[in-house]
């Protein structure tokens, strides 16, 4: 058990935008209820922008959507209720919650992280978005170092990927010597650009090659980090 809490915190982040982190963490969650429906997710959406909290909507309770915005300046009060949240929702094991948060450096949601398992970071592979994941990995793992946490574990999802491509080393020799595992990577696929101005949710995409990516990547997460996996590679 991590930080004392049964349950995973979950939460996507990365300095860039535009990179699939709400794509991800929506089409994540409603794949998680339906392959583990024993879960209980809270989603929580940090992002000034509201994107997931309000696309969410009909897909999860509405008790368990939180809207709960951190801007640039200091918001001690927001991320103090998000702690409470958090803190009282991990109370059961079969609890999750997802976050979704917005671009630009971790700063003082760093606390929000330190509570959570895993923190998965979508990038493509293109540079303009590598440098800035490598960036952010870096000060993560910093503060982790500061903090003495083994956790936030750090899965990076290759994403928008060209369903051609085959050859991932680009990747591994960039993030590959960081504190990271790799997560089975999601290509681009207009049908997911088409969702982004009115989300439907998996149902939009059965019987798309998306489709199954979404499912290894929520069996990866069900694997690594909600039967302990990581924890357990880490804590030796
Ligand atoms: N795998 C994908 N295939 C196609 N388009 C994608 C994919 N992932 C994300 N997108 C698109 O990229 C844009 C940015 O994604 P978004 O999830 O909003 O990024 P972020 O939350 O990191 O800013 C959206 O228009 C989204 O539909
Ligand atoms: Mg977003």
């Amino acid at each position: 058990m991590i930080n004392g809490l049964p349950g995973k915190g979950i939460f996507f982040g990365n300095m860039k935008g535009g990179v699939g982190k709400s794509t991800l963490c929506m089409f994540t969650v409603d794949m998680l209820k339906t392959i583990k429906p024993e879960l209980d997710i809270m989603m929580i959406d940090t992002d000034p922008q509201a994107t997931s909290s309000s696309m969410m909507k009909g897909l999860l309770p509405e008790d368990r959507i939180r809207f709960m915005p951190i801007g640039d300046r200091f918001d001690g009060a927001v991320l103090s209720t998000i702690d409470g949240v958090i803190k009282s929702h991990l109370m059961d094991e079969d609890s999750i919650v997802i976050i979704d948060s917005a671009a630009g450096r971790i700063g003082n949601i760093w606390q929000v992280a330190l509570l959570c398992n895993t923190m998965i970071i979508p990038t493509s592979l293109s540079w303009t978005d590598m440098a800035p994941t490598i960036d952010y990995i870096a000060e993560i793992d910093s503060r982790k170092v500061d903090y003495d946490s083994i956790t936030p574990h750090i899965i990076v999802v290759p994403n928008r990927m060209s369903p051609n491509q085959k050859d991932y080393s680009q990747l591994y020799n960039k993030v590959g010597e960081l504190n990271v595992v790799i997560a089975p990577p999601v290509c681009d696929y207009s049908v997911v650009r088409h969702s982004s101005h009115n989300f439907l949710g998996l149902k939009s995409v059965e019987q798309t090659r998306f489709y199954g990516e979404i499912e290894k990547l929520a069996q990866f997460i069900t694997s690594h980090v909600l039967t302990g996996k990581l924890d357990s590679i880490y804590e030796e």
